[in-house]
């Protein structure tokens, strides 16, 4: 299959978030996105630090926004005020302000604002942030304020203007601020609120913590007047390199651009089209070496114009499916995974994933649970632990967090879901690492939630066509010959390349663990299956040998070895990704002796403490990687 990366599917990786997103609306609510570029590599190119030192204020009903009766907030309420409140009150003795961000309690950030003080460990709502930087002289180019991630609506003010918004924790987005930044002394503000409705995606309700915040990093970026907004490089199922780029700037159009492979000797040379877009594919050589876990090769990859260039790593691999096998570079590969959530190990976690927390989590997965696979749930975790999976040599599932019950006649939630998509499957198609988009996980069946999936599915086949698509499906599970048997029959699962199934046999269900090896599993769809999911909650320390009570470790010691005695009596598995690597936040687990607000089903504590289970399925990988 040709890979075709036209004109269109190039400008429409970005014109698609400004056409799907909603108008930004007035002062009025933090809705609306006017994402001003894609900014790809953003990470790789000269900018001002703003992670660091914040001031910080609560504003639960947002008075920051609307006044007592709805209208816009005024003086003395606008914590974006480009106004240093002492200064004016003392000026203007008779004025009233009810905040002053100059002199409110600070924070560093990136981190969930529970991290804060212990006050914040519960709040939903709206937080302003604000701090000065310094712009050392008139700015030549372009200047965007990137944030890699805040949950979950943001609203971004430069020097008392509004410069850009964004819905969604999970995915990056740039707000301009060209014109509106000045030499010396700058201030910069974000609005920044948690909390989720029926419309959001994720809904209110999920299993895991809300972490509201700006918990990931931001810079201002620093660009030429035209710039590469868009790059990508990719190994074709077909053996081409393929490259393409999107101008962002008054001279898109008809510019000379090269992209280069400098180790490989490789050199191609354009000229964009009318839409600032650029493809072009050239024969790979033959001494490329594939990228794969075993051998997770990176080659420096430039892209150049006559303005602007761009250099970040790039792994070159193929991935497809040929039945109901998943082959990598052509050959067929089972996936030793495991699920993790972004959250730090630490007894208080604020999902601050530093690239060491990042490490410490994957070396455990590869170096000691023999994985070759990780499950990033249920969101687009943060480009650290994307880049890292590249660079040691584990193969990813990416996925958006359309979990659960969402509202799928919304039209508005269409439009964010389709927007997360673009924005995960932009930032990350450099990566190698990642195989599988996912989108959804667990999503009940009905007309509008088909609809719905199926128009996510053909969003991310048109933006990326060189990886899988999957979804964690509900099955259906009935008897037959006195055995139980699960079904896949999720009328999505004839759009997937790969079907997704979270199973929980024998902790959902009142099965005796020693029945689980006999549950039958049948697909006629030829497709590969993952188990997306299965795990049992186990309080580290708790052991109970003789009764086997559930929330022991031997009771998950126990299940893991059933399920995956299960498992290797299913001819269409491909793979492992069981829940979860590390016991994690969750609202909803309020046991008071084995849960306390946290999901056990880790096979690790959420300080690291190593239960029974993970010896378990350490020794079943590791004769798996062995066999
Ligand atoms: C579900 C869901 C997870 C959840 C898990 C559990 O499958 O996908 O987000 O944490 O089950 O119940 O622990």
């Amino acid at each position: 299959m040709r890979l075709r990366f036209s004109r269109r599917e190039c400008l429409a990786g970005g014109v698609a978030l400004a056409a799907l997103g909603a108008e930004a609306t007035a002062e009025s609510s933090l809705h609306g996105v006017d994402n001003g570029a894609t900014l790809i590599g953003a990470r790789d190119r000269a900018g001002i630090e703003l992670s660091g030192d914040w001031a910080y204020s609560v504003d639960p009903y947002r008075d920051g926004l609307n006044g007592f009766h709805g209208a816009s907030a005024g003086l003395g309420h606008r914590r974006f005020d480009d106004i240093d409140v002492d200064a004016y009150t003392r000026a203007h003795p008779n004025a009233l302000f009810e905040y002053d961000m100059a002199r409110a309690a600070r924070a560093r950030l990136p981190s969930a604002w529970m991290g804060h003080a212990p006050e914040l460990r519960r709040y939903v709502g709206l937080m302003w942030y604000q701090r000065t930087f310094t712009v050392e002289g008139p700015v030549r180019g372009r200047a965007f304020i990137h944030v890699e991630g805040a949950n979950y609506r943001t609203v971004v003010y430069v020097n008392g203007a509004r410069v850009g918004g964004h819905e969604g924790g999970f995915t990056p987005f740039a707000c301009e601020a060209t014109t509106h930044l000045r030499t010396g002394e700058n201030q910069i503000t974000l609005a920044v609120d948690s909390e989720p409705s029926p419309e959001t995606i994720p809904p209110p309700v999920t299993d895991w913590e809300n972490y509201g915040g700006v918990t990931r990093p931001l810079r201002v970026v620093l660009t030429p007047e035209t710039f590469i907004d868009d790059a990508w490089a990719r190994l074709t199922r077909d053996g081409a390199l393929a490259f393409s780029m999107r101008l962002n700037g008054p001279r898109a159009r008809g510019r000379r651009v090269r992209a280069r492979i400098p180790a490989l000797g490789v050199t191609v040379r354009g000229r964009t089209g009318e839409d600032g877009c650029w493809h072009a594919e050239t024969p790979a050589p033959p001494e490329l070496r594939r990228w794969s876990p075993q051998s997770p090769t990176l080659y420096q990859v430039v892209f150049e114009t006559t303005d602007d260039a761009l250099s970040f790593r790039v792994g070159f691999r193929t991935v497809e499916t040929r039945g109901e096998d998943i082959l990598l570079n052509g050959e067929p590969i089972f996936l030793r995974g495991i699920c993790l959530h972004e959250e730090e190990i630490g007894e208080a976690p604020v999902r601050n994933m530093t690239p060491e927390a990042a490490e410490r989590l994957l070396r455990i997965a590869k170096d000691d649970l023999h994985c070759n696979f990780v499950r990033l749930a249920h969101y687009p975790h943060t480009e650290t632990t994307v880049r890292l999976a590249d660079e040691i040599g584990l193969m990813v599932w990416s996925e958006i967090p359309v979990y659960w019950r969402i509202d799928w006649e919304s039209a508005e939630t269409l439009t964010t879901a389709r927007r997360m998509l673009a924005e995960n499957i932009q930032r990350d198609r450099n990566r190698a690492a990642i195989i599988l988009w996912s989108v959804g996980n667990e999503t009940p069946l009905s007309e509008a939630r088909n609809s719905f999936m199926q128009t996510l599915v053909a969003d991310a086949r048109r933006l990326d066509d060189s990886r899988l698509i999957t979804a964690a499906l509900l099955t259906n599970r009935t008897e037959e010959h006195g055995r139980p048997l699960i079904t896949i029959d999720d009328p999505l699962a004839q759009s997937l390349d790969v079907l997704g199934v979270n199973t929980y046999n024998g902790w959902y269900s009142d099965d005796a663990l020693s029945a689980l090896p006999s549950i039958a599993w049948r697909s006629r769809l030829g497709k590969p299956m993952v188990f997306s999911e299965f795990g049992a909650d186990a309080l580290a320390g708790f052991h109970d040998p003789d009764l086997m009570r559930k929330f022991s470790e031997e009771f998950q010691a126990d299940y893991y070895r059933q399920t995956l005695a299960m498992s290797e009596s299913i001819g269409f598995l491909r793979g492992l990704s069981p829940w979860i690597l590390k016991d994690f936040r969750s609202p909803r687990r309020q046991h008071p002796i084995y849960q306390e607000g946290w999901n056990r089903k880790g096979l690790i504590s959420q300080t690291g403490v190593r239960k029974q289970a993970f010896a378990v399925l350490s020794e079943h990988y590791r004769q798996r990687a062995n066999g």
